[in-house]
């Protein structure tokens, strides 16, 4: 067992975010190669392979009746203990992708180079932003024919609004790859197309003066096109800096192509380099040093199981400070109880294993029989203090819900809290009564399918939906505030959060501007907190 702050300190967390499609399975895997996780070495070759692999743990987690997919998996490399949180890959944009975010230090984005910036990293993108996490920029599939390096960095900052700084540059592309130049030591890395799902094979490294030598391995006119494009390069792109990067202004870039394996290591390498270690998390007494605390975490997402025998959950906490150890007591301070989490577990690379200590950084699960919600603080039982919750999107849809038969009613107020919990959906209530009048909120309309499949299938309860026909929620900032006082249009509605603070529903902007005009110092805010 090592020193509790050599332990922290060797953690890297981040997320890795793409449009689908663009290759973050691909390089994750090659990431998890080079850890030694996955073991291809004398398997079939081929990236069914490395699929393979990887998916044999998701066959583990099937058995055991656990969903899967967003996991986080760890590996070591080089002296450093590496956390990777998959964020979902739909199409559709999901909170839970927008969670996953908040439990990690840095984010790598992975985008295609003959597609540049596309919807769903945007989406991304901006939540990076809002959160100032330092984003990597891997440019995948430079084995296939790629949009112009220059406009693809133009799109990131344009579209982003974000500056970039170039690590390397490629040269060439599609069958005209020909590797990339390293701008730190004016080299060339000469790319080889090794054995797909094998480590990096033997890349020749050319120092630029070497020009006969670099002629001979990419030739004469990529030679030329190289020194024009370092020149202009040198002269027109954001300087590189390291404080800006962990500030989230500036984005440094690769180029690569995880399917060959190109780039990948390279990447890893710089990234390893400028990653920050583990960072101290806001809570309501101040920062949380990750070194200096005992044990604390924060719940970022509850996985309910898909296999309706077991009501079980799985909850992901993130690890904020000190060493977590399976056999001591925690307090869960939202529920004001002291207690042992049950079956900790941490997803290896190639195993799910119940884990007997993590460090800050980390990621746990643990089984959850229904007590966490999403934003929930754990700490040791001496302290009392809560990390900041976790501002929720707000919904655009909403409808009230009714339970046919009125003798389920202790059911149907279950089934529905605990759905509330894991995030799919937010509930509220009419403002001046109880449960029995149940506003539900949802980001996507299919939400609501899928609450309505859910309460029926897991909790025995049918429900009707009625559509309401607000679009638009804000919650009142002001802490004083008398809500029948308060004066709004007349298509307004007065709502209440299950902690009983007030909302309102409008049907327009129209209406919100209204609001804000007849009641003089009313602050109104789209995010509320978890
Ligand atoms: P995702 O997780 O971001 O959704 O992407 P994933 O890694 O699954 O990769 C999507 C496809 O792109 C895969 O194709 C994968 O092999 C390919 N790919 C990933 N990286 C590279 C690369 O560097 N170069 C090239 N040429 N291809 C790459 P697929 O599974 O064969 O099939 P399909 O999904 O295209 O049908």
């Amino acid at each position: 067992m090592g020193n509790f702050a050599d332990e922290i300190n060797k953690r890297r967390t981040f997320a890795i975010i793409s449009h689908p499609d663009a290759g973050k399975t691909t390089l994750t895997e090659k990431f998890l190669l080079y850890g030694g996780a996955i073991n291809l070495a004398g398997s079939v070759k081929g990236k069914a392979t490395a699929r393979h692999a990887v998916s044999d743990w998701m066959e583990i987690e099937k058995e055991r009746g656990i969903s899967v997919t967003s996991s986080v998996l760890q590996f070591q490399y080089d002296g450093f203990c590496i956390n990777i949180l998959d964020t979902p890959g739909h199409q559709d944009f999901s909170e839970d992708t927008y969670r996953t975010l908040m439990a990690a230090d840095s984010a790598v984005m992975v985008i295609d180079a003959s597609k540049g910036v596309e919807a769903q990293t945007r989406k991304l993108f901006k939540v990076c932003v809002m959160r100032q996490i330092p984003i990597f920029t891997f440019i995948n599939k430079m084995d296939r024919d790629a949009n112009d390096t220059f406009e693809l960095l133009d799109e990131i900052e344009k579209e982003l609004g974000i500056a970039t700084c170039p690590i390397n540059w490629p040269i060439g592309s599609g069958k005209e790859f020909k590797g990339v130049y390293d701008r730190e030591t004016k080299s060339v890395v000469t790319f080889s197309d090794t054995e797909k799902g094998t480590k990096e094979g033997l890349a020749t490294q050319i120092p630029v003066e070497k020009e006969d030598e670099l002629v001979s391995h990419i030739g004469e006119a990529f030679k030329e096109q190289l020194f024009d494009e370092i020149d202009l390069l040198d002269g027109a792109s954001a300087e590189y800096d390291l404080e800006r990067i962990r500030a989230g202004k500036l984005t440094p870039v690769f180029f690569g192509s995880a399917l060959t394996n190109f780039g990948v290591e390279i990447f890893l390498q710089h990234f390893l380099k400028m990653t920050t270690t583990p960072l101290p998390r806001k809570a309501d007494i101040g920062l949380i040093d990750p070194v200096e605390n005992d044990f604390s975490a924060f719940v970022f997402k509850i996985q309910a199981n898909m296999n309706k025998a077991h009501r079980d959950r799985v909850a992901f906490m993130r690890i904020c400070s000190g060493k977590y150890d399976a056999s001591m007591e925690v307090k869960h301070v939202q529920g004001g109880k002291v207690m042992r989490l049950s079956q900790p577990q941490q997803i290896l690379a190639d195993e799910r294993k119940i884990l007997t200590e993590a460090y800050a950084g980390d990621i746990i699960g643990v089984f959850d029989p229904g007590i966490f919600a999403i934003g929930d603080t754990i700490c040791m039982p001496k302290e009392q203090f809560e990390y900041e919750g976790i501002p929720t999107f707000a919904p655009e849809h909403f409808a009230r819900v009714r339970q046919l038969d009125t003798m389920k009613r202790k059911q149907f107020v279950k089934g529905i809290t605990q759905i509330a919990q894991e995030g799919a959906i937010q509930i509220f209530q009419e403002f001046n009564t109880g449960m029995e009048e149940i506003i539900v909120g949802v980001v996507g309309v299919l939400q609501f399918d899928v609450l309505k499949y859910r309460l029926e299938n897991e909790y025995n309860v049918e429900i009707r939906l009625e559509n309401l026909p607000y679009e638009h929620i804000r919650w009142i900032e002001n802490k004083d505030v008398d809500l029948d006082k308060l004066t709004g249009t007349s298509d307004m509605k007065k709502i209440k959060d299950l902690k009983g603070n007030p909302l309102l529903l409008f049907v327009n902007q129209w209406s919100i501007g209204m609001t804000e005009e007849r009641n003089e110092g009313l602050i109104l805010s789209e995010f509320g907190r978890n």
